[in-house]
């Protein structure tokens, strides 16, 4: 992005930037969705797959450079803002987004949240639907001072969209809290809807240094209903881990500078490419 010379030139090529970024995300989600489904997907939507890994991968986020980001790098949503960038990373396949959030302001721990600063949470969810699957950038945080045109359709406004904004879904209106953790589910979603559930949320953890890694789902939620590759497919229960880690593609491998958060029981330590629709805040330092 270019340096402007005022704030409202500055807002202007914000939201240029993010409508490139939404059209160049929209292209990668189709194909993502499209090329992660097999022909024995549709023809036999029920087979189970093997799972790929035994449990949860550890994987460092990084820059589209492979360079790990630092958390300080990461900006804040406050009460006050009235945009937050996208950032959309995959995990534990590289088939599956999350929504990389961190909310500054809030008097108490958001569940499942790694603290970052005071007040301050690192939190992550997943960027598929859990009403009929649709995904990031369908799907998007909007703090208190960006309610979506079609979340004010159905009544919301300024007095009712809570202080630290929503995840909301464009498709049919689901909404999600990200300040409640794995219990997002906010008001009752789309009606009638019995396929309603909250986010998943995905396990972050900062090291010394400040990187971040994702080193699991959150148990208390942990189901990715309507996989990309499952077309229609929920899977419950004991199978949390093998339909989380099956039918998917691995993440690559991380290939940088050895880094202080040792790999966990494969040993081996993944890397997953944060894209953002600010054009970074990294890989400033
Ligand atoms: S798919 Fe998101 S609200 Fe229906």
């Amino acid at each position: 992005m270019t340096k402007s010379s005022g704030p409202d030139n500055a807002k202007d090529e914000t939201d240029v930037d993010r409508r490139t970024f939404i059209k160049a995300l929209g292209l990668s989600t189709a194909a993502l969705i499209f090329g992660g489904l097999s022909l024995e997907d549709y023809i036999n939507p029920s087979a189970k797959k093997q799972p790929l890994l035994g449990n949860y991968p550890v994987a460092v986020l990084v820059d589209s450079t492979g360079t790990p980001i630092n958390v300080k790098n990461i900006p804040p949503a406050a009460k006050s803002s009235s945009s937050y960038p996208i950032m959309m990373f995959n995990y534990p396949l590289q088939d599956e987004p999350n929504i990389l959030l961190k909310i500054s302001g809030v008097s108490s721990q958001i569940p499942g949240s790694v603290k970052t600063g005071s007040g301050e949470y690192l939190t992550a969810f997943s960027g598929i639907c859990q009403h009929l699957g649709c995904v990031v950038p369908l799907l998007d945080y909007h703090p208190h001072n960006s309610i979506p045109f079609e979340a004010q359709l159905i009544g919301y406004t300024e007095l009712n969209w809570p202080e630290f904004g929503l995840l909301f879904c464009k498709c049919h209106g689901s909404q999600y809290d990200p300040t409640r953790g794995p219990h997002n589910l906010y008001n009752s979603g789309p009606a009638p809807s019995p396929a309603n559930h909250s986010l998943p949320q995905v396990m972050l953890s900062v090291d010394a240094a400040g990187n971040v890694y994702a080193t699991g789902m959150n148990s208390a939620n942990a189901v990715i209903r309507t996989h990309l590759w499952q077309p229609g497919g929920e899977e419950y229960g004991s199978e949390v881990v093998d339909e989380n880690l099956s039918g998917g593609t691995l993440l690559p491998l991380y290939d940088g500078p050895s880094l202080p958060l040792s790999p966990v029981s494969d040993g081996k330590l993944y890397k997953s490419i944060v894209i953002s629709s600010s054009n970074g805040p990294w890989p400033r330092k």
